[in-house]
């Protein structure tokens, strides 16, 4: 299945100075051929370039990725001229690069899926932006490391511009995320529990608001550091309510826990391994696993007792499909963008904890955010 994205052009010393090389942006859900196709420029029109991050092959990100300068496209009647302001980076933009994620643009491509851009100009059949409005993509692969971009206007959807700016850059994948898994797994009601581990990830911080906005109580497992009391504290000032470390999982002292918090009805699992299998044995009864991510990269193990005498359910979820499938009538991802627009402004989401980096310095930014124990997300200022 092709799922045409986007288009990009640069420069590049290989083809002759009035060219463009056309990236299709095509991403599949196994490798992507490389499709490069190349036109030619109208004599006499002045080319619009912009910097940005690239990969040719896939590999390691500190190796492949490259800032180039690109050339834009011209402005077509149904597209938009953005200013990228500001793109995290995630996981999935790092096996993306690796060539290990479940979708893959053609090669070459720019790295990133999401980020808040400007409009800085509209074409002649734009109805729903105008120049000013802030911007994030509808889906992934559309290549958010770059200063500046053409792209179609039913690309992006648009925030409230009042919303700050590492929230709206960090919005469209993790909080959105979190925002389904809360809602469209289990019957979620205040005073019930969810447990997940990863809770200092992305993910998890906006697991640990959305859920203390709705009265639920979250129990919220780390791994062991020696800053542990420091980042359970930050979770805590968030809204967790219990964060405990992995070993003590394990522990018989966890069922003091459960004297004074009901059994979790939901999992979320970022994870997997040995983490994914004790989060399931606290499970209530028919209780339900979400597994969204696979951090250790190792398979989730389910005993038998939990589906047999538990009868748990374990489930998957990806926020990519979740947008595709409602892509035809926007109408439910505005609603929920609202409702996490409407937090923020009532200080009930902030952006996870981030390093704010200069697109120059993406190499550093690639190695850090590749690291363990972090606890920040590195995001590229434009
Ligand atoms: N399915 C979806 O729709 C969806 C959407 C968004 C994200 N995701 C996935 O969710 C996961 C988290 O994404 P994010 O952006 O929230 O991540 P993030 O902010 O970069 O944080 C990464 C998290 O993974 C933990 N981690 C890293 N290596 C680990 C290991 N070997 N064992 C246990 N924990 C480990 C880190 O814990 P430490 O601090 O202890 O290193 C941290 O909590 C990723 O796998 C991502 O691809 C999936």
């Amino acid at each position: 299945m092709w799922l045409p994205l986007q288009a990009v052009c640069w420069r590049s010393k290989t083809f002759c100075r009035r060219s463009f090389v056309v990236v299709r942006n095509k991403c599949s859900r196994h490798r992507a051929n490389a499709s490069v196709c190349l036109y030619t420029q109208s004599a006499g029109l002045a080319t619009q370039t912009c910097k940005a991050l690239l990969y040719r092959k896939h590999g390691d990100p500190s190796q492949v990725v490259q800032l180039e300068d690109i050339d834009l496209p011209p402005l077509g009647s149904n597209d938009v001229l953005v200013k990228i302001l500001a793109a995290p980076i995630n996981p999935s933009d790092i096996n993306m690069i690796q060539g290990t994620y479940a979708i893959l643009p053609d090669l070459p491509a720019i790295g990133g899926n999401e980020g808040v851009a400007q409009v800085s100009e509209v074409g002649s059949q734009v109805k729903s932006l105008k120049a000013g409005d802030w911007v994030i993509p509808r889906d992934a692969g559309l290549g958010m490391w770059r200063t500046e971009a053409v792209l179609a206007e039913d690309d992006v959807i648009s925030l409230p511009s009042n919303v700050p700016l590492l929230s709206a850059a960090t919005l469209g994948v993790n909080p959105c995320t979190a925002f389904r898994m809360l809602s469209d797994f289990e019957d979620l009601r205040p005073g019930d529990s969810v447990i997940q581990n990863a809770a200092n990830s992305g993910v998890g911080q906006a697991v640990i608001q959305i859920a203390a906005a709705r009265g639920i109580n979250t129990i919220n497992v780390i791994r062991d550091r020696p800053e542990f009391t420091q980042l359970s504290d930050r979770l805590k000032a968030m809204g967790a309510t219990h964060v405990i470390k992995e070993e003590a999982l394990r522990r018989p002292e966890i069922k003091e826990l459960f004297k004074i918090c009901p059994k979790p009805k939901l999992a979320l699992n970022g994870v997997g391994g040995k983490s994914a299998t004790e989060l399931l044995r606290h499970l209530k009864l028919g209780g339900s696993m979400v597994t969204y991510g696979g951090m250790a990269r190792q398979p989730v193990t389910v005993p038998v007792s939990a589906l047999i005498f538990k009868d748990v359910k374990v489930r998957g979820f990806w926020v990519t499909q979740w947008k595709r499938d409602h892509s035809k009538d926007g109408s439910a991802f505005r609603a929920m963008l609202d409702e996490l627009c409407s937090l923020i402004q009532h200080g009930k989401l902030t952006a996870p904890a981030c390093t704010e980096v200069n697109l120059q310095d993406y190499s550093s930014a690639l190695n850090t955010a590749m690291q363990p124990f972090t606890s920040a997300k590195q995001v590229l200022i434009m």
